[in-house]
């Protein structure tokens, strides 16, 4: 169990009216509060919720319309995401109960703040490393939708300017990222056929290879349902057709590909988890085609290298710098 879940589970008692679990962890909280509903973003716990509880958890990136008397946000690791959260949950509790857990090391304590224009809030519980607040929505905002909250940067390629949005909580909200901006640098050459921008983000590298490659099929993929609806608006922006997915890792992309193109992830929340991209390059050959091509950026202290030459094929280092490295192999 969740250490977060276990401190709701101290106060059962008080979640077990019709209470919404936003952002819940894929534990088995559902199955001990009958009267809960999750609302999830990401695919992967979503997946684990729907196994085990099925209906039980609402997918995307607005709030569930069903009716519930009380809500717990689990904090999510970025502050806008956590106030686009919280505001939308407590337009919805007029009078009523909106509560917020989290890790110390995740910084619940300052993050208590973000309830205060709602009420007063106060400090619960403190156990299992987590502290759980509890506001009493005295002033019910009105809900912010999502799109207010979007930020759009430009990026000046030799194609001509490309529309980047991003939504809170979705990586490297409102800039390019270092790593992603070498990447692009190195975008040439690509073959034909079905190009994968895997862990798309706010789909900055899909919707350049479009851009660059329109006769390619191109499929954007990622975890969190915030990042997929960034890449609709970017590929939107611009006037773009590419298929947008939600899956968790490398097992949820489509076969026959021609290439995959990744500024893979290595942080999940405060901890440090290199699993997702570890088996996407165990993994790459049994989704390439014959001759496709894997073509990422990673820090230069991850080596990776080994690791694809063990499971793919003949690595090279295309280019290096800024602390970056680009990787390049294909396919034998
Ligand atoms: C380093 S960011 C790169 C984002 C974007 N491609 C860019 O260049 O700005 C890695 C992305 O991988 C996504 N991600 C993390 N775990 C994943 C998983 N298991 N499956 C798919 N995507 C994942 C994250 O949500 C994040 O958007």
């Amino acid at each position: 169990m969740d250490p977060r879940s276990e401190v709701l589970l101290r106060q059962a008692e008080l979640f077990q009216g019709s209470v919404l679990l936003a952002g819940l962890p894929a534990d088995d909280l559902l199955g001990r509060l009958p009267g809960a509903h999750g609302w999830c973003w990401h695919a992967g716990d979503q997946a684990g919720l729907d196994a085990r509880f099925a209906e039980r958890s609402h997918f995307g990136v607005n709030a569930p319309e069903r009716e519930f008397d009380s809500a717990v946000v689990f904090l999510p690791k970025s502050k806008d995401l956590t106030d686009y959260i919280l505001n939308a949950l407590a337009s919805r509790l007029a009078g009523r109960e909106l509560y917020l857990v989290g890790e110390k090391k995740s910084g619940i304590e300052g993050a208590a703040k973000q309830l205060n224009p709602f009420g007063k809030p106060r400090k619960l519980d403190s156990a299992r490393h987590c502290q759980l607040w509890l506001v009493t929505v005295a002033n019910a905002p009105a809900a912010k939708p999502l799109e207010s909250l979007a930020q759009t940067y430009e990026l000046p390629l030799a194609e001509g300017p490309l529309k980047v949005i991003s939504l809170p909580g979705v990586f490297s909200h409102g800039r390019l990222d270092r790593g992603s901006a070498l990447l692009l640098e190195h975008l040439d050459k690509l073959p034909s056929g079905h190009l994968l921008d895997f862990g798309c983000g706010a789909g900055v590298l899909g919707a350049v290879v479009k851009r660059r490659y329109p006769h390619n099929q191109v499929t954007l993929l990622d975890v969190d349902a915030f990042a997929a609806a960034s890449s609709r608006l970017t590929l939107a922006a611009n006037g773009l057709e590419a298929d947008v997915i939600t899956g968790d890792g490398i097992d949820a992309a489509p076969m026959g590909l021609s290439a995959i193109l990744s500024n893979p992830p290595f942080h999940v929340g405060v901890h440090t988890d290199y699993f997702a991209t570890e088996n996407l390059l165990r993994k790459a050959a049994k989704h390439l085609k014959n001759g496709g091509e894997l073509r990422l950026v990673a820090n230069s202290f991850l080596k990776y290298q080994p690791l694809i030459e063990e499971h793919l094929g003949v690595c090279a280092i295309k280019a290096e710098g800024q602390g970056f490295r680009i990787y390049r192999a294909k396919r034998g």
